[in-house]
């Protein structure tokens, strides 16, 4: 099954504050392509079709939405996957068992061997109809598939929210907005201690109207404690969307501080971008909080 990203409506959110919310639903264009994952991987996926590539490699960590997404989509066009795993071969997780069942052929690179994962690239694959993705689905075709969001909005929002990690999606998310000369303010919650490096990248690019706001890592990259997975547990039972630990539960959590904190005028209209990948809530470290 392609996604689909008429399924991604805009749902508003009744939350405490004198703000309206709404939530693009990216999380439903497909259950395992979903949200920024198709986004970033719509152009590299035109690109192999139109450069007729039989086989695509990326890289990621173990637990890695890009890496599930770009498996699933490759077997719907034919392409064969190749994933390069950062870190020691480690036992199967949830994420290797179902990118397996779509093809998926996993080869676990030691860190600094992960360092030269293009050198890899190049001398276990040197033939033209090889593609490499990079970590994330980062570089200029992933962020040009971002861009087009925009043209499913039905109203132009005063902010627009979302998770970030190596910022990609918001790159293209800004590039769409100054394409279209919107004028909605673009904020991004990092979710690991890198806003240095996604603030310089954002600078390097000229973009504005844009924030970083920090204090929403809760320590780290896929780390979660007690009062996050309690927020996350309550709030898919009230809105019935499910969250993951590792990105959009923290961004979500970011939205509801934000609003206690009256960060926004009243009034505002405000959409959260829903960027997929809540397969990531069911590993045993997180749903061992539910017990
Ligand atoms: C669900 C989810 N949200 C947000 C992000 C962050 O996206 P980016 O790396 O483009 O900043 C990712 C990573 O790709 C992700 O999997």
């Amino acid at each position: 099954m392609m996604p689909d990203t008429g399924n991604a409506v805009l749902q508003e959110i009744p939350l405490p504050g004198n703000c309206q919310v709404w939530m693009k639903r990216d999380d439903l264009i497909h259950p395992l392509i979903s949200g920024n994952k198709w986004r970033k991987l719509s152009c590299y996926l035109e690109a192999a079709r139109e450069q007729g590539i039989r086989h695509i490699i990326t890289a990621g960590g173990p637990f890695s939405n890009h890496i599930l997404a770009t498996a699933c989509l490759c077997s719907a066009a034919g392409i064969s996957c190749t994933a390069l795993i950062r870190g020691r071969q480690q036992p199967d997780n949830h994420y290797r068992l179902i990118g397996a069942r779509y093809g998926l052929v996993s080869v676990f690179l030691n860190h600094e061997q992960f360092e030269q994962r293009l050198e890899w690239v190049n001398i276990h694959h040197p033939g033209k109809d090889v593609m490499f993705i990079d970590v994330g689905g980062a570089g200029d075709l992933g962020v040009a598939g971002c861009a087009s969001i925009w043209d499913e909005f039905s109203f132009v929002p005063d902010a627009l929210l979302l998770a970030t990690a190596t910022g990609t999606t918001m790159q293209g998310v800004l590039m769409g907005r100054d394409e279209r000369k919107l004028s909605t303010k673009v904020i991004g919650i990092p979710v690991l201690m890198n806003e240095p490096e996604q603030r310089a990248a954002l600078e390097a690019k000229g973009y504005e109207n844009w924030t970083l706001e920090t204090g929403f890592e809760r320590g780290g990259f896929a780390r979660a404690d007690e009062s996050l997975m309690r927020f996350m547990g309550a709030e898919i039972q009230r809105t019935n969307i499910l969250f993951d630990p590792v990105y959009t539960g923290k961004a979500w959590m970011a939205l509801h501080a934000m609003l206690d904190g009256h960060f926004f005028n009243p009034g505002t209209r405000v959409v959260f971008l829903h960027t997929g990948g809540t397969l990531g809530l069911f590993s045993r470290r997180y749903l061992d909080f539910f017990r």
